[in-house]
């Protein structure tokens, strides 16, 4: 229909009216602080000069980026990392600034915060973790790892949460929120698909497009969205032919298109190939430019170059500046002197911020096995041998970059010796030390183990990882799922020379126990607990603390099991790493191939027991608004106090794109008293039910029928119900 002039003069006025409206509710969708923020961005932009702007996107020193005084610009001060504050670097090299004041609080590791399956200590944790960034003098913490457990050989699996995106994700975001509400940044890493150390500078990643949305994405999606993340750093491998930090699809198209993504992207350090690319795809800040030098960024004088020879626009800076400025609005830091950080040690570490250390670490220690052993008797053992390097072994100094030199950590053997030393004769073992190839066995210390073990009332052997090259540990993979060191000889040997042994496994991922495992009759498993892992071990053995950690990964018996290895390829061939295993990462291979494990997802036991009952659904809603809460009966069977993590995943029954037989789509953590019970309510939204159609490029919500399925681990499903959408 054409409108002739006297018809557009009629219906101007309800134009203008119509106009007025879409005005009025565009401008009430941006809240007055977004106005403000852009504002004062704006402001700052327009009296930055370019060589300012080019200063503000690369570092300054190892983890800060430069000020600009006369604007009241300030540095940002960044620092590592997912335990806490990692201590003062030197500014030009990765050695320790030799400070005396900065030892910090030691949190327990981020696969032990998952391992409690209690998002409230997410929270908690990000509070206590932004006190400690804040005594500090820091404006944005590199953390929270959010890879997902691919191969059980990464030697960084300890410093993510879990195989699965959904329990990374609700992790994630009450840390992320608790942090930033404290005006602390955090960084959530590494984008994306790092998910081996093995070649991580230059391996090509090859995923499908639904692996990608539905098991390598989500959590950084949900940190976005949900959680408002201020930064994100760009990883070091290559997705698809192009690295993470100058990859247009993953950066540009997906983060800040599709998510909205408003914050800066960082180069994970020393992760920044060119100036163009990694200028024009997306990267915000390169860190530590690659030859080490501070002229050598790539987005230093060569972008500079460019620009002024009309090789890149201007606005490609703009955009980062924006980001940069938005980030320090947001944390309220432009304009304010330098944080002070005189008198700090006194406020790090605080009895207040240990409790939440001791607390995370107290519900994330697993128990696979007991048989009548635990909780010990400890008014009953004259004698007790601890046995283990790992008794000793003190965890904080290693690992890599989450590297912390704590304020104190208390080791099992030390915990042990607190609480019962008074009325047990506690006698310690090493049997086993550390050697460089990790093969090496010690005979004799095997022979002094086992001869402490015989002539004791009880035996704790604590075994596992630690942070040594080529274990737990940044920059290269495990060689193999095997105890290193001959710790299968050891415990071997400590079984049958002391029936009445607890093996206690420390590591963050996963390792071979079927050379003693049916001889073992208590197993606890445990990832690196922080400056309390000796209080929380004792509490826990002694029944003081009734388990109650989960775990976040499938145990496999062996590494050929695993999918990555079985279906998918580790660690490539030519440079790249085709994730043939597509979306049967972990527990969803496992179920869906009906794989036995060692121990499934999910799994860990109490010092009582539960039951579930009367299941029922209630659907509200359809659409974005779609509502489906599962509600069932969890009744306290045993005689002592303890708490059940319950889990909900769901399985698509009618679908035309393959899918895994199920999937966590929603848990709950509740504490019952000896013969209570409690109602439990779980509410899965549209998200729950969708997976991600390629074709279409979007989530779809099938219409069919569902199962939703509650079980107390991954293999042990005990209530179902199916729904139809
Ligand atoms: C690691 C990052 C870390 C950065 C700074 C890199 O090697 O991959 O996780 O934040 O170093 O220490």
């Amino acid at each position: 229909m054409k409108l002739s002039r006297t018809d557009f003069m009629r219906t101007k006025p309800v134009l203008i009216l119509f106009a007025g409206i879409l005005i009025t509710l565009l401008n009430a969708c941006k809240t007055p602080d977004t106005d403000l923020i852009d504002q004062k961005v704006e402001k700052l932009l327009l009296q930055l000069t370019l060589e300012e702007k080019v200063s503000l996107i690369h570092g300054n020193t190892y983890f800060t980026t430069p000020a600009i005084p006369r604007l009241g610009i300030p540095a940002l001060h960044l620092s590592d990392g997912p335990c806490g504050v990692r201590e003062e670097n030197d500014p030009y090299s990765w050695n320790s600034a030799g400070w005396l004041n900065d030892s910090t609080a030691y949190f327990p590791a981020l696969t032990s915060l998952a391992a409690t399956w209690n998002t409230d200590l997410a929270t908690e944790f990000g509070t206590a973790y932004a006190g400690e960034a804040i005594d500090r003098g820091k404006d944005i913490m590199l953390a929270p790892g959010l890879n997902i457990h691919r191969t059980p050989l990464n030697g960084r699996n300890w410093e993510y949460m879990s195989e699965d995106p959904f329990l990374t994700s609700r992790f994630a975001v009450n840390f992320i929120k608790s942090t930033q509400a404290k005006s602390i940044a955090v960084c959530a890493k590494h984008y994306a698909l790092n998910n081996q150390e093995l070649d991580r500078l230059t391996i090509n990643v090859e995923a499908s497009e639904r692996a990608l949305r539905e098991i390598y994405l989500p959590a950084f999606e949900a940190s976005v969205k949900e959680a408002g993340v201020l930064s994100v750093m760009g990883a070091y491998n290559k997705f698809r032919g192009e690295f993470a930090c100058q990859n247009v699809y993953l950066l540009k198209d997906i983060l800040k298109g599709e998510w909205g993504f408003r914050g800066l992207v960082m180069s994970d350090w020393g992760a920044t190939h060119s100036t163009m690319e990694a200028a024009q795809n997306g990267l915000d800040i390169e860190m530590l430019p690659l030859q080490g030098t501070k002229d050598s960024y790539y987005m230093g004088q060569p972008l500079l170059d460019s620009i002024k020879a009309g090789k890149l626009k201007a606005d490609v800076i703009d955009d980062k500046v924006r980001r940069i400025l938005y980030v320090m609005v947001k944390l309220d830091i432009i304009g304010k002197s330098e944080p002070d950080t005189s008198g700090m040690q006194a406020r790090l570490g605080t009895p207040e911020r240990a409790k939440t250390a001791l607390k995370i670490a107290e519900e994330s220690v697993i128990m696979l096995k007991n048989e009548q052993i635990l909780p010990l008797n400890f008014n009953k053992i004259k004698t007790l041998a601890v046995i283990g390097d790992n008794a000793v072994r003190k965890h904080a100094r290693g690992g890599g970059s989450t590297v912390i030199k704590a304020k104190y950590e208390i080791s099992p053997l030390e915990g042990l010796q607190k609480q019962f030393s008074n009325t047990v004769n506690i006698k310690f073992s090493q049997g086993y030390k550390q050697s460089k190839d990790l093969k090496t066995v010690d005979k004799a210390l095997i022979a002094l183990a086992v001869k402490t073990a015989a002539a004791s009332d009880a035996v704790i052997l604590f075994a596992g990882l630690n942070h040594e090259p080529g274990l737990d540990s940044e920059g290269a993979d495990k060689p193999d799922m095997k105890l290193p060191y001959g710790q299968d000889e050891l415990i071997k040997a400590v079984l049958k020379a002391n029936p009445n042994t607890v093996v206690v496994i420390i590591a963050g991922s996963p390792v071979e126990m079927g050379e003693w495992l049916a001889n073992a009759k208590s197993l606890l498993f445990t990832s690196y607990l922080g400056m309390e892992t000796g209080t929380a071990l004792a509490k826990i053995l002694s029944g003081e603390v009734n388990p109650s950690g989960k775990l976040t990964y499938t145990l496999p018996y062996k590494l050929e099991d695993s999918p990555a290895h079985l279906l998918g390829e580790y660690p490539g061939k030519t440079g790249t790493v085709t994730y043939n295993d597509d979306l049967l990462v972990g527990y969803r291979y496992f179920d869906t191939k009906n794989v036995k494990p060692m121990f499934p997802f999910g799994y860990g036991l109490s010092y009582t027991s539960f039951a579930y009952a009367n299941p029922k659904v209630v659907l509200a809603g359809k659409n974005e608004s779609l509502n489906c809460t599962i509600s069932f009966d969890i009744s306290n069977t045993g005689k002592t106090e303890g708490k059940e993590i319950a889990q909900v995943y769901v399985g698509d029954l009618e679908s035309a794109l393959p899918r895994p037989t199920k999937e966590l789509k929603g848990f709950a953590k509740v504490s019952l008293k000896p013969g209570e019970t409690k109602n439990v309510k779980v509410t899965l939204n549209q998200r729950a039910f969708q997976y991600y159609d390629p074709a279409k490029k979007q989530w779809v919500l099938e219409a069919g029928k569902f199962e939703i399925l509650v079980g107390s681990s991954s293999q042990t499903i005990l209530l179902k119900q199916q729904v139809e959408l």
